[in-house]
């Protein structure tokens, strides 16, 4: 039974990788439609791994994912069309060199949602107006900070009309000066009412963008609660120390 209630319902998440890696060691989550997820945790405790089976990037050996209503492991549910309703964006910005800033964010709707290339464009410069780097939609991505090939990124995700936005470390990579700005787009796209799953350690993001915090702990959600309860957490020693280091 699907139940289209919750926009990511996770059932016990098992991926072991080789040499007996457990990457998830058994993850359950519910996501509702609109809410922001902010997932935190010590560097190997599966955070990625988590985010890349949303969009069966990775299979899993055993458990049970619906999004958005669907059974994301039905035989009937191609990989490729469930990752056309998931918007990602990864720590290393993936932009294609050879193409404009337009034309990285036009040729998916062209290409794949077969929309003519006005209708593109003209979608494409509101949301590099949302971003805010609408004067640079002729220049190719060598010519961008890492800042704002981000948020060109993100644009392009967007141009797609995803359901769900997965975010993976999407600031770490930057200079300090340019994370602020990509974080303000984020901040502005989760106001507006997307579902995002948000792996990140910008606490301050989190306090003012996310509904919960998810702690992850070898492979495992340990604790997830509210911001201020995450922050304020005392019994989970793990979160603390992992706090502590953060801060
Ligand atoms: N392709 C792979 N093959 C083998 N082991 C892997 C692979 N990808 C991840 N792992 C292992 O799975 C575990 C979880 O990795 P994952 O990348 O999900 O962690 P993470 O929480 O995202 O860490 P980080 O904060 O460093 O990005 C780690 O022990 C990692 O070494
Ligand atoms: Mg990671």
């Amino acid at each position: 039974m699907t139940d289209k209630k919750y926009a990511v319902r996770a059932r016990d998440i098992y991926k072991v990788y080789p040499n007996d890696i457990k990457a998830l060691n058994g993850v359950s989550l519910n996501v509702d439609y609109g809410e922001v997820l902010v997932i935190i945790g010590a560097s190997g405790s599966g955070k990625s791994t988590f985010l890349r089976t949303l969009n069966r990037l990775e299979e899993i050996n055993s458990g049970s994912i619906e999004i958005l209503g669907t059974n994301i492991f039905n035989k009937k549910t191609k990989p490729t069309k469930l990752r056309a309703k998931i918007g990602m964006v990864f720590q290393h910005f993936n932009l294609f060199p050879h193409l404009t800033v337009m034309e990285n964010i036009t040729i998916g709707q062209i290409k794949v949602q077969k929309i003519n290339k006005k209708n593109a464009v003209d979608m494409a410069t509101v949301l590099l107006k949302k971003v805010g780097i609408v004067e640079k939609a002729d220049v190719y991505p060598e010519q961008l900070s890492g800042g704002q090939q981000q948020r060109v990124a993100i644009a392009r995700a967007l141009a797609m009309k995803p359901q769900l936005m997965l975010f993976d470390e999407a600031t770490s990579a930057l200079d300090p000066e340019m994370i602020g700005e990509v974080l303000d787009v984020m901040e502005k796209v989760a106001k507006e009412g997307m579902t995002m799953i948000v792996v990140t350690h910008e606490m301050d993001f989190a306090k003012a963008a996310a509904d919960r915090i998810a702690f992850m702990d070898q492979g495992k959600i340990t604790e997830i609660a509210t911001p201020e309860e995450i922050l304020a957490n005392d019994n989970n020693s793990q979160l603390k120390q992992f706090l502590s280091k953060i801060h």
